[in-house]
């Protein structure tokens, strides 16, 4: 008896695991090479596409690069070994790609591309990319900031006739700080009140809350009563800077303007307690248009080149109504 048990035991086992295989085989396998976990926004971008991967029934290979490109080729180099059915990444900075995507298109594995745009020789070695648009966050950013100056009638700190902006930039070479730059710079340039700014400092604090700390200690040590406002290319670097400036014996959002990009819960926070001014939402939640893009590619659907998220400008006065329904 014992014996026909342990026999039935083996076989329904044998049986189970015959499914799980079969289940297994059906699955799509993906390697997603993600930047690391630089910022607020990275950690809700890396968890969103870990749950849509799941939602999605995908088998998810996931690797962090740790804000290193050779460790994202590292990995795709290894994704094309293990044979997956598609690649995805977050570029960390915009070149230096092309031989590795040659790479996967000789292994016939379609590329997908996240988040951050990149340049290469030829467009082919990409299928399509989903998510931020960099340059148009830029633009807002300057819209909302000649906006509120203009309304609110803010005149320059240090008596002079120009608002002194400071400007935090992201890491050096990634599309999120060319695209945010060109966008602000562009819309600046093209404004009627485009001679009452001056950009006083520009420094990359690479999209970290610590350095974004320390580039702006340094900024405020060489010009503490000339700087009227502050734009940093992400919210991590304004939380940092928040906190130089109360350091400095300022007040954040009244001494100097604050505005960011991102829209993450740590910013409206500041925004609520009254330290910082706005913020151009940078959607990070990007799983599930990545994945449903991912699976289209696979079935050979044709999908556009570029599709990008929706993406809200919040500003310090509708922080405490918006913040409860925040996401990330
Ligand atoms: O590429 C998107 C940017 O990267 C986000 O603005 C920033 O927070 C992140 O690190």
């Amino acid at each position: 008896m014992k014996l026909v048990k342990t026999l039935m035991a083996v076989g329904l086992g044998a049986a189970i695991a015959a499914v799980s295989v079969a289940q297994a085989a059906d699955k799509i396998t993906i390697g997603f090479s993600q930047i690391g976990a630089e910022s607020e926004w990275r950690t809700a971008n890396t968890n969103d596409v870990k749950a849509a991967a799941e939602a999605h029934n995908i088998d998810l290979k996931f690797s962090d690069a740790q804000q290193k490109q050779e460790n994202q080729i590292k990995a795709i180099r290894t994704f094309i070994a293990q044979k997956v059915d598609l690649i995805g990444f977050v570029p960390i900075v915009a070149t230096g790609w092309d031989n590795i995507l040659r790479e996967a298109k000789r292994a016939k594995i379609p590329v997908l591309i996240m988040d951050r745009d990149l340049t290469v020789s030829d467009d082919s070695l990409y299928v399509a990319k989903i998510g931020t648009d960099s340059y148009t966050e830029g633009k807002k950013v300057f819209a909302w900031l000649d906006n509120y100056i203009q309304t609110n009638n803010i005149k320059p700190r240090n008596g002079g006739d120009k608002i002194n902006i400071v400007i935090l930039e992201g890491t050096v070479g990634s599309s999120a700080a060319t695209g945010r730059a060109h966008g602000f710079d562009d819309a600046l340039k093209a404004s009627p009140n485009k001679d009452k700014y001056n950009i006083l400092a520009s420094q990359t604090g690479d999209f970290t809350r610590q350095k974004g700390q320390e580039v702006m200690e340094s900024f405020l040590k060489s010009n503490r009563d000339d700087i009227d406002v502050l734009f940093a290319h992400n919210d991590d670097m304004a939380l940092g800077a928040i906190q130089a400036i109360e350091a400095a014996g300022l007040k954040p959002s009244k001494d100097i303007v604050i505005v960011s990009v991102d829209g993450v819960k740590g910013i409206f926070q500041a925004m609520v307690d009254g330290k910082a001014n706005a913020t151009v939402e940078c959607n990070p939640l990007q799983g599930d248009l990545f994945f449903t893009t991912a699976e289209k590619i696979l079935k050979g659907e044709k999908v556009p080149k570029s599709v990008f998220v929706e993406e809200g400008v919040y500003q310090a006065d509708e922080a405490a109504k918006v913040f409860p329904t925040r996401k990330y």
